[in-house]
């Protein structure tokens, strides 16, 4: 395997960077960030502060009698797309069980499986950017004022007008349902363009909405770059970008505030002395990029976050250990980018998140499918949770960092698994989910 990579031969990659022999190998890593520096350091040089979420807040705010209306599911929130955030104490004890480590400290899920409209993490940016585009092009046509009330928008003039426009995206699967979802249900046209790793069942789901679907026999980058090429044909298109997109990121974001509040309404100190350890799935890297920024604006130093990889995809973490972002796909490695984990299927990071937050990402482990269907058991068999392989990644993060974690803080460490999906997974399918993880388990 000694031919030449981006440059270097492979022996020189694993001169420079060891832990890469261990990544094409296809074994589970953790990385720590070497070049992690002090929020204070980072933050006030980075082109978006804490403003940037307030607004995205606000904004999420001023939809919220929209969301309201258009999606009943939202009612007993008033229109805020919101998760539950939960004490997971019978899968913490299985996981102890299994790893042979107890974790001193609390364990929390934070449940966007059950996040209403979209089922996903990723509904929190790609609604978001639905909602911005369509504020945009209201205001601009003089329909809307910004101290109107949204729910008008759910109108039928609303409506035909949103229908000469048409919205498109590259995605895994979610982030195409959260923007079908959204932007069907406002009039536009949508078009999303799919990798070869969405499930059908996902597919279904759009066309029945309306949506127009587009298959790739080839993997999520290729999909997201035929989108935005179509979408460049077209003046009345839009191109959600889940590469580049800061409006995505921002979407995102806004969690922290929520969070926030939840830890609070918990009765949970997060500060020096009582850090937040938390572990966010990652894909192209926006969801959990957008969260981590969110998070250390919010809490500073005092939380770490970490992001998963699988094994087979493991792409952000090739972009900064290499540190060449965009530059490198895991093909580039000879990794092939299998993994049943559908949303974390990408092979070439985001360059944006990966410089963005290239000195505030705490570390990044990557996690063997396998493990996720066993521990889809575990959160289902302890909790009565139900995730999506992807969404199962995050749980066993304390145990793959515990011996990283100061003495003197260890017990008073809050853990938070972030769940990322599950929903709508229909029920055969969870079924055989599950029944694989129990068979991996010899349960
Ligand atoms: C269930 C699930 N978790 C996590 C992610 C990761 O998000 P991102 O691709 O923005 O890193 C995705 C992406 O589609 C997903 O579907």
């Amino acid at each position: 395997m000694n031919r030449n990579i981006l440059g270097k031969s492979y022996d020189e990659w694993v001169l420079e960077c060891p832990i890469i022999r261990d990544i094409t190998e296809l074994n589970p890593v953790l990385w720590l960030n070497p070049g992690k520096a002090s929020c204070e350091e980072v933050l006030p040089g980075l082109p978006y502060s804490i403003k940037d979420i307030e607004e995205a807040e606000a904004r999420w705010n001023r939809f919220a009698p929209l969301l309201e209306r258009l999606f009943p599911e939202t009612a007993e929130s008033r229109g805020i797309i919101e998760s539950n955030m939960m004490s997971i104490p019978n899968t913490k004890a299985m996981m102890e069980q299994r790893y042979g480590v107890p974790i001193k400290g609390k364990l929390f899920l934070k449940c966007d499986n059950y996040l209403p409209v979209a089922g996903s993490i990723k509904a929190r940016g790609g609604i978001y950017e639905v909602l911005k585009h369509a504020e945009e092009l209201v205001l601009k046509s003089g329909m809307l004022g910004l101290e109107d009330n949204y729910a008008v928008l759910a109108e039928e003039r609303f409506r035909e007008f949103f229908s000469r426009h048409h919205l498109a995206v590259g995605s895994t699967g979610n982030l195409g349902m959260s923007i079908g979802i959204m932007g069907s249900a406002l009039g536009f046209r949508v078009t999303v363009h799919m990798s070869s790793d969405a499930k059908e069942w996902k597919k279904g789901l759009l066309r029945s909405r309306g949506v127009e679907v587009i298959e790739y026999a080839t993997d999520y980058s290729k999909a997201v770059e035929e989108g935005r090429k179509q979408s460049l044909q077209n003046p009345m298109s839009y191109f959600i970008d889940d590469e580049n997109s800061i409006d995505l990121f921002m979407g995102y974001s806004a969690a922290a505030f929520r969070l926030k509040g939840q830890l609070e309404a918990a009765g949970v100190a997060v500060d020096r002395q009582n850090p937040l350890y938390v572990y966010l799935p990652c894909g192209v890297g926006g969801a959990p990029g957008g969260i981590c920024f969110g998070l250390k604006n919010v809490f500073g130093d005092s939380v770490r976050c970490f992001f998963v990889e699988p094994t087979h995809s493991p792409c952000m973490l090739l972009g900064m250990v290499t540190g060449l972002h965009e530059g490198v796909s895991v093909g580039d490695f000879g990794i092939d980018n299998v993994t049943e984990a559908d949303g974390l299927a990408v092979g070439r990071p985001s360059g944006l998140v990966g410089r963005l937050l290239g000195k505030l990402i705490d570390g990044i482990y990557t996690i063997d499918d396998n493990e996720l269907y066993r521990l889809l058991v575990m959160v289902k068999d302890g909790e009565d949770v139900k995730v999506e392989p992807s969404a199962a990644a995050g749980l066993p993060g304390p145990f793959r960092v515990s011996d990283k974690i100061p003495d003197s803080c260890r017990s008073n460490v809050t853990h938070l698994a972030w769940a990322t999906g599950g929903l709508f997974v229909p029920g055969d399918m969870y079924e055989s989910f599950y029944e694989k993880g129990k068979k991996l388990l010899n349960l």
